[in-house]
């Protein structure tokens, strides 16, 4: 396991920029794990800089995003297709049809089943995590399984509260998502969660110091053979220091 910590925001970001610049000038077919919501932003920015200035390209790259709200896909605004688009996709020279997400419409077993299927035939090289207050992942609440694959998901009243802020109104927030599992997760090559700020210092401190218990989905991400945390100070704030790499 190794633990970046950063002075800030910016840092984390490039640090993990770096990250994956490493694995696309080596594999120009790479397959990304992506994440939506506040964290993975400043990562995607650097991404696109460095396209602009024809560092890399997404031509042959392929993504697999972890998660969509029930009732909201392509062209729905607050959907995580629309902000994979708005973020990302529209600003580098990826093929759209290389970038994959579970459908939040239509008949949703069958949405979770196909997008089993195209994860079962596919490894992620590297699958880019934010964690949420509560230790999930992905839309893994606590006391989700850890052999689960992508299935439905009720969200909890402290994640609806927390993803208010992409919305209007608070009861616009869809109420469930389609996720990958954390069986799903865990069988990327290589993960990199990144945390910022204050109030992830305690979902940080229980993944990485507590006990490895579904009541914080990120804390079996220690047992897999690649992890990389890069947290900036605040997030690592309940750590102890020395630590850091
Ligand atoms: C997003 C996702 C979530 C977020 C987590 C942190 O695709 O799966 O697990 O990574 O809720 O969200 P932010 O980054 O907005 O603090």
């Amino acid at each position: 396991m190794n633990i970046i910590i950063t002075k800030n925001y910016d840092q984390m970001s490039s640090e993990a920029y770096n990250i994956v610049k490493e694995l696309l000038i080596k594999k120009n077919n790479a397959v990304l794990g992506l994440a939506t919501g506040s964290t993975p932003k400043g990562l995607y920015k650097n991404m696109i800089d460095d396209y602009k200035k024809g560092a890399v390209s997404y031509k042959n790259v392929c993504t697999y995003n972890l998660d969509e709200y029930v009732g909201l896909g392509k062209g729905d605004k607050q959907s995580y297709r629309e902000f994979m688009r708005a973020y990302l996709f529209n600003h580098i020279d990826i093929d759209l049809n290389n970038t994959h997400l579970p459908s939040g419409k239509g008949d949703l077993q069958k949405a979770c089943d196909d997008y089993n299927k195209k994860l079962e035939a596919e490894k992620i090289d590297i699958q880019i995590l934010g964690i949420g207050a509560n230790g999930h992942i992905a839309f893994n609440e606590p006391g989700t399984s850890f052999d689960s694959v992508t299935h439905i998901v009720n969200l909890t009243p402290k994640t609806i509260r927390d993803n208010a802020r992409f919305f209007d109104k608070l009861s616009d927030v869809p109420t469930q998502a389609i996720t990958m599992g954390i069986a799903n997760i865990m069988k990327a090559k290589k993960i990199v969660l990144m945390a910022s700020g204050e109030n992830k210092a305690n979902a940080v401190y229980n993944a990485i110091k507590g006990e490895i218990t579904t009541s914080c989905p990120a804390s079996i991400l220690r047992t897999h053979s690649d992890v990389t945390y890069i947290l900036d100070e605040q997030a690592a704030s309940k750590l102890k220091l020395g630590e850091s790499k």
